[in-house]
């Protein structure tokens, strides 16, 4: 199969595994020619893209920007809280405007879920989805599959992933949850039970609230960060009782890890709350994907631009 299923990366529900393992090799030839000494190609010359920011972002950000110039391709950059938006502008009327200087492709991060499958609906032009609300992120699933199958091997049947901590708040949880399925591994969440919502059960997934026991059954484990953006600030945390238990029980420590007679391999999409979710020792350790998953995302991203642009 050359060409994707889809119009739009909107959510990884909605793609095939035919998708993904396109996505992928595609993006092994992008990441080989991000290694060359001229690491541009003209594949996108003639195609601008607009990439439209409602909410905070270090790496989706600035990976799709620079995987847009990798690939020769024109490039604006919108801001919210530089916009006219915030003087009433509807999202569909901005995004219209933006088309209307020919654009050709938006990549939109947004704070509502669906936003982005909403806009798809409304206006003509390709979407890719850069993290809508709570529900779906799924470049960011795509990029942690292709650092999983470089470290593992490009085979995931059957492999066991387990995803631990706020699954409640996690956009990445749900993307990654569906695109591992797909790639026929066996996925588990793993955190206090307020921070795993009861929809979990219809995706086929294992749920614990065990962390070390889920250490011991895991290949390979995605630490999510505690999003105390969507729980109401820091300083109220109704979810768990305090920043030290939740670490105490769900933290990835180097005594967890020494308690383990095998090597795990270690995911976090980041941003990183060292010393909470993870131990600085383990995030910095050679056992975590973290740095490689952050420059995989720049090969993916351009996989997926180049490929939705090719329909
Ligand atoms: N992983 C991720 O989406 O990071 P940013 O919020 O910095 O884009």
């Amino acid at each position: 199969m050359s060409k994707l299923s889809v119009n739009h990366l909107l959510g990884i529900r909605g793609m095939n595994r035919d998708d993904l393992e396109l996505i992928f090799n595609t993006a092994s030839e992008f990441k080989e020619v991000l290694n060359r000494p001229i690491r541009k190609v003209p594949s996108l010359r003639d195609l601008t893209v607009a990439n439209l920011f409602f909410e905070n972002s270090t790496r989706t950000r600035l990976s799709f920007e620079l995987a847009q110039k990798r690939l020769s391709a024109d490039v604006v950059n919108f801001s919210a809280a530089s916009s006219s938006v915030k003087k009433g502008e509807t999202l569909v009327d901005t995004v219209n405007n933006i088309i209307a200087m020919k654009v050709d492709m938006v990549v939109m991060r947004h704070p509502h879920p669906g936003a982005t499958h909403f806009l798809a609906e409304k206006v003509n032009t390709t979407f890719i989805n850069a993290g809508d609300g709570t529900h779906e992120h799924p470049t960011q699933a795509l990029l942690d599959a292709f650092s999983i199958r470089e470290r593992v091997g490009n085979d995931l049947e059957g492999k066991k992933i387990a995803i631990v901590g706020d699954i409640r708040h996690s956009r990445v949880a749900l993307s990654n949850i569906l695109a591992l399925k797909l790639l026929g591994a066996r996925v588990r969440v793993c955190g206090p039970a307020t921070l795993i919502p009861k929809h979990m059960q219809s995706l086929g997934v294992e749920i614990s609230h065990n962390f070390d026991e889920t250490l011991v059954w895991a290949d390979v484990v995605n630490m999510l960060r505690i999003q105390h953006e969507r729980q109401g600030g820091a300083m109220s945390i109704p979810y768990f009782p305090s920043i030290r238990e939740y670490t105490l029980n769900f933290g990835l420590t180097q005594e967890r890890l020494q308690r383990l007679d095998k090597q795990l391999t270690i995911l976090h999409p980041g941003p990183v709350n060292r010393g909470v979710e993870i131990s600085s020792g383990i995030a910095d350790s050679d056992h975590s994907l973290i740095l490689d998953q952050v420059e995989n995302g720049v090969a993916t991203r351009m996989a997926v631009m180049y490929l939705l642009a090719r329909r």
